[in-house]
């Protein structure tokens, strides 16, 4: 299954918007968790009225934007690398008189700061995540030929200062849009930088966030999926003052017209509340798929890496979900090699994957990261086990995923048509399970939900017929 859940892989560029002749351009490269598209399209539209369009060549842009991921050693690593072929450009510019300005947004942002301006010449910017809202002014102070850093974590609500997308921007956008509406964690599990890179949880007041999925699926979005670092853990100020859960938000978002579909992602086991479990049953919009990270299989090491749930709980919360919605699509995060991670340790996982069975999921070799607890333990796995234990977890996890999608040949599942396929007449779009589908059709579909009868499976996607 291509998972709608997106990890630290560069994400596809931000859709162009056209370009007047004196007009500023951006180009925004994000990587890490889908936060940080949601992020990109924001400073997009800050920026809008300033004069920039966007571009998806560094090449043409007169201001770059490298929003960071620092989840993992690899993640941040790649900002230096990124750097310097900016650098190239920035000089080739700079030959034909035109100036670029390059900016460091994002998780690397936040955990770095000021280092950033002291390791590299290029960079002029450095801005956090919650400051987005500033750029302009930042901007301004940048073309006085000062170099600026802004990792403030304001008391206020960012997205409050954020101006909503022009419609002709949402509509580049597609019928499926990310909308944030919980930022941060306070849960602090010793491997992560989450707490530290975007601070502590807040959540965005309902009314907000509800006008933000209106304007959305007036301009044609279809399907909204919820975002947050600990989603389920949302408690945002409810109509009538006092605070309001995951759940009830999902009920007044399925009153938006034209908003077919709802998702939510990352959510957290210990906030995985009865309620929101029924919603699943009760919430017809409400899409059967789920991400759940568990990271292991072992109580001892979720103990150490202070999950504050054991493995039996988290089967529980699953029987619960299956009974809810016995067709989800159950999606979780692994972690392989934590400090101290035995080969028993590591059987654990492998077989709570078995006895589970995933839909699909992300497995990655433990990073130790700067300032994080875990970073300093004395009994870090050698590279090798790592590698041993995530290549023998990958294999279980691709044979499930197979099994997965195997289920849904010969059924008729409505799919979200979101845009054109490589080939002619083919169209591209989500079946509720978040897989993607291609089938016959013409441009006219999209944003439409058709039925589509699946026939063939693909490595990374299922192929269908849609008879009208
Ligand atoms: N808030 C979410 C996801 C956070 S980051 C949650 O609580 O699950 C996404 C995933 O990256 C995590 O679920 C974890 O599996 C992985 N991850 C985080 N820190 C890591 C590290 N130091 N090394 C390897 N993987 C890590
Ligand atoms: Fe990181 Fe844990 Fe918070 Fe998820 S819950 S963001 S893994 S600290
Ligand atoms: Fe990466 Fe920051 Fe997201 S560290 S995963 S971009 S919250």
């Amino acid at each position: 299954m291509d998972s709608a859940h997106f990890k630290t892989s560069p994400q596809t560029p931000l859709p162009v918007v056209a370009t007047g002749e004196n007009k500023r351009r951006v180009f925004i490269k994000s990587f890490g968790c889908q936060m940080n598209v949601y992020d990109a399209d924001r400073m997009a539209d800050v920026l809008a009225p300033e004069g920039y369009d966007t571009t998806n060549t560094p090449e043409s842009a007169d201001l770059i934007i490298l929003n960071t991921c620092n989840i993992r050693e690899k993640a941040a690593e790649k900002v230096y690398s990124e750097l310097g072929r900016l650098r190239e450009i920035k000089l080739d510019r700079a030959k034909s008189g035109k100036e670029t300005l390059v900016a460091v947004a994002g998780c690397v942002a936040q955990a770095e700061g000021a280092g950033l301006l002291r390791n590299t010449k290029t960079v002029d910017l450095v801005v956090g995540s919650q400051s987005y809202h500033k750029l302009p002014e930042l901007l301004a102070k940048v073309r006085t030929k000062q170099r600026v850093v802004d990792t403030e974590f304001p008391t206020g609500d960012k997205f409050a200062s954020l101006p909503m997308a022009a419609r002709e921007r949402v509509q580049a956008r597609g019928a499926s849009a990310f909308l944030t509406i919980q930022e941060g964690c306070d849960k602090f599990c010793t491997f992560c930088v989450v707490p530290y890179t975007r601070g502590a949880e807040i959540s965005r007041p309902v009314a907000k966030i509800v006008e933000e999925a209106t304007h959305l699926a007036s301009a044609g979005v279809r399907e909204v999926s919820l975002l947050g670092q600990n989603v389920n853990a949302y408690h945002g100020q409810g109509p009538n003052g006092g605070s309001a859960t995951l759940t009830q938000l999902l009920y007044a978002l399925a009153d938006v017209p034209h908003l077919e579909r709802l998702r939510y992602t990352t959510s957290h086991p210990n906030d995985m509340s009865d309620e929101l479990i029924e919603a699943h049953k009760y919430l017809p919009k409400l899409m059967p798929s789920l991400h759940l990270p568990v990271q292991s299989g072992s109580n001892r090491i979720l103990k150490a890496m202070n999950r504050k749930h054991t493995h039996e709980e988290y089967r529980c919360i699953i029987d619960k979900v299956r009974q809810a919605r016995p067709d989800i699509a159950l999606t979780s995060d692994f972690i392989v090699g934590y400090p101290g991670e035995t080969d028993a340790e590591f059987e654990d996982t492998v077989k709570l994957v078995h006895d589970i069975e995933f839909a699909a999921a992300y497995s990655f070799k433990y990073s130790p990261r700067p300032g994080t607890p875990a970073a300093d333990h004395k009994t870090q796995i050698s590279e090798a086990v790592m590698q041993e234990r995530l290549l023998h977890l990958q294999s279980l996890l691709r044979q499930q995923q197979i099994a997965f999608n195997q289920q849904t040949i010969g059924r008729t599942v409505n799919v979200l048509v979101e845009k054109q396929g490589r080939m002619d007449g083919q169209m591209g779009g989500r079946s509720p399970y978040a897989q993607a589908v291609h089938f016959n059709g013409n441009i006219s579909m999209i944003g439409t939900i058709v039925p589509v009868t699946i026939t063939t499976l693909m490595p990374n996607s299922l192929t269908g017929l849609y008879t009208p």
